[in-house]
């Protein structure tokens, strides 16, 4: 096994910022392996208009660490009431890379997503015209359906129809987490791609729940059955270009998370390409890891590759440290349990990433 992988740097294609503060803390976590990201829009409150959408990028990159030419990549949270002309303007000034979709009450921040999927069909029609992607938040939120059925329930009874209804529009399922979104994915054309996370990749509900509860292994959507996740581990190896990476990583502070009430989300953004490179080497894919974490998402949203470089070098143990204190807090950084095998450099490139 080679015990050194260099490659165009990767991107990360759904990552949670935050704002203030918090921003501030974790958006050296990113800046370290990641070139650009796709920025989530699930803020308080959210980024629903193009100038929010200005003001916030304009916020990333002011909390940039000295040097860094870390580049977000804008989205615009839909309500039932964006307007497709508001969508078509923040696209053409280059501001926004794609429209996410929230079903309201599936996440954090998501209760001024969508409830009537009616309302939203002009402006997905709009999306559609424009080759500009949605990307989904793929759960049901009726109470009636067990949150370990939400993703295959919503791919049914939502996605599907929506992609017959309007079937020009570009799209991604965010973080997919079961056997049947994978397989809905492969079954579709090139018009469907799929994120998928780090943790997802580690991760099935016994390592959530048995032997006592883990709170920073919970997320939404909660990890699954291991067969769910063998079949994320083989859609990401496969080298497939529908799949790519979005760490999803989703910082809280401690006291939210270890809570009566803890809240969804794993802060992977750190600790994302070791753990990626222990995995992938693990399965002897390790020059795989490319297409899944620099090309692939890059090729969707229609970028052309970072022309700097990413080497992963294996070591003994790595692991950032545990915790990252924030003026709202200690935030736990993921950690699987195991020390990451690699550590990770960025090698600058003549010319800047283009963006
Ligand atoms: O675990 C999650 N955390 N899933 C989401 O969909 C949202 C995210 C967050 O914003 O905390
Ligand atoms: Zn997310």
């Amino acid at each position: 096994m080679s015990a050194t992988l260099t490659m165009t740097q990767p991107d990360d294609w759904h990552l949670h910022l935050r704002d203030g503060a918090m921003l501030a803390a974790v958006l050296p976590d990113s800046a370290r392996h990641f070139a650009r990201a796709l920025i989530m829009p699930n803020l308080m409150p959210p980024v629903t208009t193009a100038a929010a959408a200005r003001a916030y990028r304009d916020r990333i990159l002011a909390a940039r660490p000295a040097g860094s030419m870390f580049t977000p990549l804008m989205t615009l949270y839909l309500t039932e009431d964006t307007q497709p002309a508001e969508v078509a303007a923040a696209q053409a000034e280059g501001l926004i890379a794609a429209v996410k979709l929230y079903p309201a009450g599936a996440t954090t921040n998501s209760a001024s997503g969508v409830r009537d999927f009616q309302r939203i069909r002009p402006v997905l029609e709009r999306m559609a015209e424009i080759g500009l992607p949605l990307c989904v938040h793929g759960e049901v939120t009726d109470p009636e359906i067990d949150i370990f059925d939400r993703e295959a329930v919503f791919i049914e009874r939502v996605l599907d129809p929506l992609r017959r209804a309007t079937p020009g529009l570009r799209l991604v399922l965010e973080h997919v987490t079961t056997r049947e979104g994978v397989q809905y994915v492969r079954d579709s054309g090139a018009g469907l791609a799929a994120t998928i996370t780090a943790h997802h990749l580690l991760l099935n509900r016994n390592h959530l729940l048995a032997g006592g509860i883990r709170p920073h292994f919970y997320c939404l959507p909660v990890a699954k059955r291991e067969r769910h996740r063998k079949a994320l581990l083989a859609a990401a190896l496969s080298g497939d270009a529908r799949f790519f990476l979005g760490t999803d990583s989703a910082p809280h502070p401690n006291a939210a998370k270890q809570s009566a009430c803890g809240c969804a989300g794993c802060f992977t953004a750190g600790n994302a390409m070791p753990l990626l490179a222990e995995i992938f080497s693990r399965e002897h894919a390790l020059s795989r890891l490319e297409a899944f974490s620099a090309l692939n998402g890059a090729a969707f949203y229609g970028l052309a590759p970072n022309t700097s470089r990413l080497r992963l070098t294996r070591v003994d143990g790595e692991n950032l440290p545990p915790r990252l204190d924030t003026a709202e807090g200690p935030v736990t950084r993921f950690d699987p349990g195991f020390a990451s095998a690699w550590s990770a450099t960025v090698l600058p490139s003549a010319k800047e990433p283009r963006a």
